[in-house]
């Protein structure tokens, strides 16, 4: 769990937010009969040829699906060629151990912040073993708060896998950030924090709540349906977003459907 700084002050700061990859060990691994190697190449294709220019690219969890050593190697060996530092953070599907041997070496970092510009970058873990709902235990909130105040960015974006906010969709809402209450409310009561970026609803969200903006993307394979009462998944394409962080601490964002 690492600092990494990047001197590049005062202009704005750009962020790749790629999610829920759910790679397998092999190339030829479907889920909901989607090839998610081949989902994840067309995005990184994308931004590959797109002339937006990234700092940084984070990952916010879900990178494997089949709990294998050898998924991380393919997800390590995918992003390794793109040239930037990966931000990566565990989700539900994670193996946390597998995954900070494979992926705690440059440019990967895990869990991780990173200093660029007037901002700090922060991944935390929100994942719980064997559940699929998640929560932020009160010792990353406390690394979390201790990263942010002794930073001397002006502004922090809070990268976790599980959104803290409902997406009045009643099966997904069920295994949400189960303190995504307490967790905003810690949010909200620390000056730099202006957003967070999530992944595990495989849907776009974004709704600012007090000071805070809460942004999801959807996945770089299936969607699931919006508001939906059943677990559904829909026919929209994969996704990843573009993030714009302004020195003055204001934030914007273009999501981006491949
Ligand atoms: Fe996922």
């Amino acid at each position: 769990m690492t600092t990494i700084g990047i001197n590049t002050a005062s202009r704005p700061v750009r962020v790749l937010h790629v999610t829920d990859p759910h790679l397998f060990a092999t190339t030829e691994g479907e889920l909901r009969g989607t090839n998610t190697h081949a989902s994840l190449l067309k995005v990184l294709q994308h931004i590959y040829d797109s002339d937006w220019i990234a700092d940084l690219i984070t990952v916010t969890g879900d990178l494997i699906q089949d709990d294998s050593a050898g998924a991380y190697e393919q997800f390590r060996d995918t992003f390794s060629t793109l040239g930037l530092p990966i931000a990566c953070i565990p989700g539900n599907h994670d193996v946390v151990p597998l995954m900070q041997t494979v992926l705690s070496a440059p440019p990967f970092s895990y869990c991780g912040s990173h200093e660029i510009g007037d901002w700090i970058i922060s991944g935390i873990d929100s994942s719980i073993a064997g559940s699929a709902a998640g929560k932020v235990a009160n010792a990353e909130m406390v690394r979390l708060r201790e990263q942010i105040d002794t930073s001397d960015a002006k502004h922090a974006l809070v990268c976790l896998h599980h959104p803290p906010a409902a997406m009045n969709s009643e099966w997904l809402d069920k295994v949400g950030l189960t303190n995504a209450m307490e967790f905003l409310a810690v949010l909200n009561a620390m000056p730099k924090v202006r957003a967070t970026l999530s992944g595990h609803v495989h849907q776009e969200y974004e709704e600012q709540h007090n000071n805070v903006r809460v942004i999801a993307t959807p996945s770089t394979c299936r969607q699931f349906t919006k508001y939906s009462e059943k677990f559904a998944v829909d026919d929209n394409p994969p996704a990843y977003r573009r993030v714009t962080l302004n020195p003055d601490g204001s934030l914007a964002t273009e999501l981006v459907w491949v």
